[in-house]
Parts: C-alpha cells; structure tokens; sequence
C-alpha cells in the first residue's frame, strides 16, 4: 500500500510518499523563506498564493522520487489543523480532490500530532508513556503520550512559540530569515553567561511556558548595550540569549518528568534542530534515565512525511471514511482529549 501525505500548513510546501511499512520513499518540502525574508516573517496571503503555485509541481516531484504513479496511491493524508487557514485550506482543497477523483480515502492529520509522529519515522520502538516536547515557530508544548493516538496536552506557550522569539529577535537585530538557524550558526561562538536572562516561572503549578518576558528582557539589554548584527558582543548576547531559551524549555521538561514519570522523552519541531537544544535535552535525558528521541534535522521542521505517517499510524486504528468533501481546515490548536478528539 502506499499513501500521499500533504503538508501546507505555513510556508512549506510538501508531498511525500510512504509505503506501508513506514519507509519514507519520498519527502519533497519546497521552503518559502525567501519570499517571506523580507518581512522578516511569514506573510499569511503570500504564502497561500505560493502553496497554489507549488502544490501540483512538489506533488508530481513526490511521485517522480518515489517511482510511483497517482494512481497507485490507496490512500491520500493531509494537514487539517492548526496553522494558517488560508495556507491550510490549498493543501485541504487539493488532497480533496484527488482523493474524490481517484476515489480512494483522505485522512486528514494534527499538525501538532504529526510532528510528534516525526520522532517514530526513524524510531519504531519509543516506550510509553511518554513526554513529546513539542518546538516550532507556532507552538511550543509538552504532551504526555500513555499510547500511540492518545494525546494529553499538559503544558503551552501563553504568548510566543520559542521560535518566534528566535525569529523576532533576529528580525529586530537585522540578521536574516528565519532567525532561528541564523542565531543556532551565530551563538555557537559566544559567550552564553555574558548577559543575564532570569528564566520565566508561572506563579501557580502550570507546565505552561512564556517566552514575551524573555523578548522583552532581551530587547532592552539590545537597547543598553546598543548591540547591533557588527558589535562585537552581538554574539554572546546571541548565546546568552539561546541560552536562556533552552532552559526555560528544559525547566518545564523537568518539571512534567517528575510528575508524569515517563519512559522516553521526545523532542519535535523546528526548534528541534537547534544544537544547543539538542544537547540539552539529550544531557537532560542521560541524567534522568530517560530514553530520549529527537528527528532528523529533515523532519523538524515542516514535512509531509510525518503526515502521512501519522495517518498510517490512524489507518491502524480507525476505520477508513468515505471521501469526506465537507472537511475543513481548522487555524487553532485543537482540544486534545486523548483518544476521543473530534470537531
Ligand atoms: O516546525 P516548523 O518548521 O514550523 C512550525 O510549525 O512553526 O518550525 C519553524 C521554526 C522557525 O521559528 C525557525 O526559526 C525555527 O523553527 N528553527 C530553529 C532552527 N531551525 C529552525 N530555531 C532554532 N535553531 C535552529 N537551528
Ligand atoms: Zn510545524
């Protein structure tokens, strides 16, 4: 059997094809970055307009790298939710009517899911239950996992995502789009203790994170310090700052361990390829005791291959719907509650 998986739900555009066994024969991601880098973020009609221009060649492009033809597709998965709705609804609209032509099932995928799933493509066998902290440019998050499909949301960002702070501060200081692996390359030779940041605390018992207090505090040591991209303390101020993301991250982590107790920890998302992260996490994990997964840097970031993975992983599970033409495109985190989540 092979399935089509359809990702578009911000500036990346992809198509992949898997097999049924979970190989990954194709992962075409066609990035927008450089119609976007000149605002320094992503420009929600811009990016719907390009899915339209790119979808049909990054599909034939999966097809042609796979070997396979439309018609030997069984089963077509594309990205629902959450992202940008008008960015969603080309991939949605697409994935539609090829399911409805060819008359084969359409699962349609959790954004946030997926990028979950990302960590089992390489790694069938990761043990519950199980912390996925969850990095990207939207969402930064922590589910405890108690099976496959079963998802608890126990921790959120109030405000940014980690890697919109990354890409703001990049913004202001000049440095290029997106930020986050602009500042990754630049702070790898500074001085991470250089400048101080204190690491956000919720007053109650919340797993949730925030990332504006941590913004703010490094827009104004830019503004004392009168760092720009050339002073020669922009990259300790880099680190420093990176820094302090890590372990705002790593502080919550540590904190939903010691009370779900999990078996194996995953890192996802964007953010996920950040080294210093990287690092952190998996000496976070070494100390603990805990199996620790992070993807490959390919599927961090936004791809179609753990879309259809996710929806094999469904197929498993749920009886395959007819075509369901009336599906939409939702922009807002879902609200997960385990198993039985439903619109
Ligand atoms: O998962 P993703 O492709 O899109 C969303 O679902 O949001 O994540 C994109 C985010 C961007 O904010 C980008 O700056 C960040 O991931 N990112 C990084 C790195 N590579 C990508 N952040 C820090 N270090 C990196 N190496
Ligand atoms: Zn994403």
């Amino acid at each position: 059997m092979y399935i089509l998986g359809i990702e578009t739900s911000c500036d990346e555009t992809s198509a992949s094809v898997l097999k049924d066994d979970f190989s990954v024969l194709s992962n075409v991601i066609l990035s927008q970055d450089e119609i976007h880098a000149p605002y320094g973020g992503v420009v929600p009609e811009l990016a719907s307009r390009k899915h339209i221009n790119s979808i049909t060649y990054v599909v034939d492009e999966s097809l042609r790298q796979a070997k396979v033809t439309l018609e030997k597709i069984d089963v077509f998965a594309v990205t629902q939710g959450p992202g940008l709705i008008g960015s969603l609804l080309v991939g949605l609209s697409f994935a539609k009517a090829l399911s409805f032509y060819f008359e084969k099932p359409l699962i349609p995928v959790d954004h946030l899911q997926a990028h979950i799933e990302s960590a089992f493509i390489e790694n069938k066998d990761i043990n519950f239950p199980l912390l996925a902290l969850l990095v990207s440019g939207g969402h930064t998050s922590i589910f405890f996992m108690q099976e496959k499909l079963n998802y608890q949301l126990i921790g959120k960002t109030r405000d940014d995502a980690a890697g919109e702070a990354f890409d703001k501060i990049a913004k202001f200081l000049d440095l290029g789009y997106p930020g986050g692996p602009i500042i990754d390359k630049l702070a790898e030779n500074g001085d991470s203790k250089k400048f101080h940041f204190s690491i956000p605390r919720m007053t109650d018992s919340s797993l949730d994170f925030s990332f504006s207090g941590l913004k703010t505090a490094a827009l104004r040591i830019i503004k004392e310090n009168k760092l720009t991209k050339d002073h020669p303390d922009c990259v300790d101020f880099l680190a420093s700052f990176e820094e302090a993301i890590v372990r705002t991250l790593i502080f919550n982590l540590n904190q939903a361990a010691e009370r779900f107790q999990p078996q194996s920890l995953i890192l996802s998302g964007g953010v996920a390829r950040n080294r210093r992260l990287r690092k952190a996490f998996l000496n976070f994990s070494k100390e603990q005791g805990i199996e620790a997964y992070i993807p490959s840097a390919k599927y961090c970031t936004d791809n179609a291959a753990m879309v259809a993975a996710l929806a094999l992983e469904k197929i498993r599970t749920q009886e395959l719907a007819s075509v369901p033409l009336d599906l939409n495109a939702y922009p807002r985190v879902f609200p997960f509650k385990g198993k039985t989540w439903k619109k």
